[in-house]
């Protein structure tokens, strides 16, 4: 592979591009407006990869009719330019049109795991998300391929769609970078007024409060729910959608922690809908 970065647009191109890379290839799909968590999964995926292919698509199918797609963040400019500092190979920023051609009618579809959490407050989020992502691994054959912990259930259904598929694809998953109040990393972040921001770190002091519980040997999963619900209602600008502690592989509710726990939550600030989550256990 020759020096710098090759940005391509067109399937034929990245095709080609591709055979020039030496393995391991590491892949790190992202929709853009890029920050230091998305170059986290770069800077992992440098470490464990000859070469790293990393996609900008902001796509339509992940987006409910009344979501943001249309004022979803977008500075390509800037993106390229920390890609290239972070040493990807290539970037492939495909087309709409090309990713999704008027006839287009093949979806993949993860089952139960898409139903919960995140899945039946964002009816077809999911069907979007594996849709699109096995369209980037079927098109780029990465050995990895690298997600944030942030968006955990997703994580999950990747985990699920990637063994179900057979895809000889590694998933990683990369921890969380957050700012120095805590509030973890997100394009949307972008959205928040000065005092939103302000108020926007509460979603880690109340996951950081169930923690400590956890810590001190709170087993009770209600009791854990309860603590984050106390927490969030000192901050007047936060509206919980939801707050589960669940099992971490199949994502069911839980009455008592034994294992691996997750602790997420979805909360509104302003107009912003937020997330986050810990791992308990
Ligand atoms: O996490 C994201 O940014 C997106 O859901 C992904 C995985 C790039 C698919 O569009």
């Amino acid at each position: 592979m020759t020096e710098g970065m090759i940005i391509v647009t067109k399937l034929e191109d990245l095709f080609y591009t591709r055979t020039l890379l030496d393995g391991p290839v590491g892949l790190v799909p992202t929709m853009g407006y890029l920050h230091a968590g998305h170059i986290s999964l770069v800077r992992q995926a440098k470490i464990e990869c000859k070469s790293v292919i990393a996609t900008i698509f902001v796509n339509p199918t992940q987006f409910g009719p009344h979501e943001d797609l249309a004022s979803y963040p977008r500075n390509l400019e800037n993106d390229l330019r920390l890609l290239e500092q972070a040493g990807v190979n290539i970037v492939w920023t495909p087309a709409t049109e090309d990713m999704y051609p008027p006839d287009f009618q093949t979806w993949v579809e993860v089952e139960n795991l898409t139903s919960l959490l995140e899945g039946s407050m964002r009816p077809g989020h999911f069907r979007g998300v594996t849709t699109i992502v096995s369209k980037l691994f079927n098109a780029t054959r990465p050995d990895k391929s690298y997600f944030g912990q942030k968006d955990a259930q997703q994580a999950a259904v990747i985990r699920q769609m990637t063994r179900d598929l057979s895809y000889p694809i590694d998933i990683v998953i990369c921890r969380t970078q957050r700012e120095a109040d805590g509030l973890a990393m997100s394009s949307r972040n972008a959205y928040l007024t000065t005092d939103q921001r302000k108020a926007a770190d509460i979603l880690y002091r109340a996951l950081l409060a169930a923690q400590t519980a956890f810590d001190d040997g709170e087993k009770n999963a209600e009791t854990l729910r309860q603590i984050v619900k106390d927490v969030l209602a000192t901050e007047h600008q936060a509206q919980l959608q939801y707050v589960s502690c669940a099992d971490y592989d199949t994502l069911k509710e839980l009455d008592t922690l034994s294992g691996k726990a997750l602790l997420s939550l979805a909360v509104f600030i302003g107009k912003t809908r937020l997330i986050d989550n810990f791992i308990l256990g």
